[in-house]
């Protein structure tokens, strides 16, 4: 009984899996656009302030590389709870608001 409930629930995994590969592909694909779109408009700038677009797998340059670092971050921030149910959803926009360097630091005349 319990198997064939796994097997029913599970069903459409192995079917997505085997499946249109070429359809899982082209819909990452439109992910990661998607993506790189969001983070561009909550970074204020454009692809090429992290990509040389000869070969956008090339990790050259550096924002592309703390912009990786980043996307991780924003990725364990979401996984330990700023997932958008009893907290903010975590996203760029949450530190960057519109900037590709936000200004951190608090401000001296705040501290006493
Ligand atoms: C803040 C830096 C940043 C900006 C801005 C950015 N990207 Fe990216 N992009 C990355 C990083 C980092 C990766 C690698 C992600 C990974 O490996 O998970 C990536 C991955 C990609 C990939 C996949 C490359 C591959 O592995 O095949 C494409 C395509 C891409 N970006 C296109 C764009 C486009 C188009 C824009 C502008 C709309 C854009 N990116 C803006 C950082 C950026
Ligand atoms: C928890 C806050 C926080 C989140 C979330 C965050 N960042 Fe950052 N990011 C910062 C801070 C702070 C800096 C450092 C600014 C500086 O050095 O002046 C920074 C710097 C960067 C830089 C380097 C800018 C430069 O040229 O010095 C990139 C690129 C970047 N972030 C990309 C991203 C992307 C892409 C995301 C979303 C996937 C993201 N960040 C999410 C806080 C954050």
């Amino acid at each position: 009984m319990n198997a064939l409930v796994a097997i029913i629930l599970l069903f459409p995994l192995f079917i997505s899996a085997q499946s249109g590969n070429a359809n899982s592909i082209k819909a990452n694909e439109d992910q990661m656009r998607e993506q790189m779109i969001v983070i561009s408009r909550q970074l204020g700038v454009t692809c090429t302030t992290c990509h040389n677009t000869d070969n956008f797998k090339s990790d050259k340059k550096d924002a592309f590389k703390i912009g990786k670092e980043h996307m991780r971050l924003t990725q364990v921030l979401i996984d330990n709870g700023m997932n958008g149910k009893n907290a903010p959803k975590a996203d760029c926009y949450m530190c960057h608001r519109g900037q590709l360097k936000p200004d951190y630091k608090e401000k001296a005349s705040l501290k006493r």
